[in-house]
């Protein structure tokens, strides 16, 4: 048991005491059954299957609407003033405005190569890539391998990092703040690197990124131009499934073979 919770991410104490999760849920349950509507106790009816979208409908990147927090402002202005990826994991090491750096072992900031055509962008780190300090070394990671060979690239041939630098307590989903906090220099990362092809792997990043509220399953497989400030051109980008979700829903893999399919031909048509 101990070790299948290691191995789902569930390492590390982020309480002082222990808390009951199974009586919590009950007690909650039994105040749902005696004070809810009956019509609230109905299950909802399933979402209707998403239409298909034109498989290369272009969709530009807004600009963002929302005036900047505190954080992201001092974020954006070391992001804007790193001029290499050096000097950005640099600033990222002194910044001080997300609280996951001080829960993170690791800053994980990049893997493969900085030339590449293709830039990979995930959610956040889990617990191997915390203690290592480099993304998708896990079982995602090794899934996303598979999926690269499919097309025949690999990690000398992709550049790879996250949407969050530091890993989240328990694998938690991220907050809307620690993401907007990492958000400068994400986007200035893709601008140092500028890559010809920008894969969003996952709602996390996919939503982020394309400044849109839609679902993955809506945001995948459609190519999507993406843009950011300090760019000298917008970027085609295309959001998949991430690998982790693959490992728990393996029928979707016809759909992320056939985004990969039109990652492939659209490196092959710029070449
Ligand atoms: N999942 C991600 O999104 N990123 C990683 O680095 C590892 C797992």
């Amino acid at each position: 048991m101990l070790r299948w919770q290691v191995e789902a991410g569930a390492d590390e104490a982020i309480l002082a005491e222990p808390v009951d999760r199974f009586a919590a849920s009950a007690a909650r349950r039994a105040l749902r059954e005696t004070s809810a509507a009956p019509a609230l106790r109905t299950a909802p009816p399933p979402e209707p299957p998403a239409p298909k979208p034109p498989a290369l409908a272009p969709a530009r990147r807004p600009a963002p609407a929302a005036p900047m927090l505190p954080a992201q402002a001092t974020g954006h202005q070391a992001a804007q003033a790193a001029t290499t990826l050096e000097e950005l994991r640099k600033a990222l090491e002194q910044f001080e405005g997300c609280p996951l750096k001080h829960t993170a072992t690791n800053l994980v900031f990049a893997d493969g190569n900085p030339a590449a055509r293709v830039m990979i962008v995930g959610e956040a780190p889990g617990a191997g890539e915390d203690r290592v300090g480099r993304p998708f070394v896990g079982v995602s990671g090794q899934l996303l391998d598979r999926m690269l060979g499919w097309i025949g690239l690999d990690r000398t041939k992709v550049y790879i990092t996250n949407v969050l630098f530091w890993r989240p307590p328990g694998n938690r989903t991220p907050t809307q703040a620690e993401i907007a906090a990492c958000l400068p220099f994400v986007e200035r990362h893709i601008e140092l690197v500028s890559p010809d092809i920008l894969v969003l792997a996952g709602a996390a990043s996919a939503k982020t990124l394309l400044a849109r509220n839609e679902g993955i399953t809506r945001l995948r497989g459609r190519w999507m131009l993406y843009e950011s400030s300090g760019m000298t051109r917008p970027v085609p980008a295309m959001a998949i499934f991430h690998p982790a979700f693959l490992l728990r829903q393996p029928a979707q893999k016809r759909e992320v073979w056939r985004d990969l399919l039109a990652i492939r031909d659209k490196l092959d048509s710029l070449d």
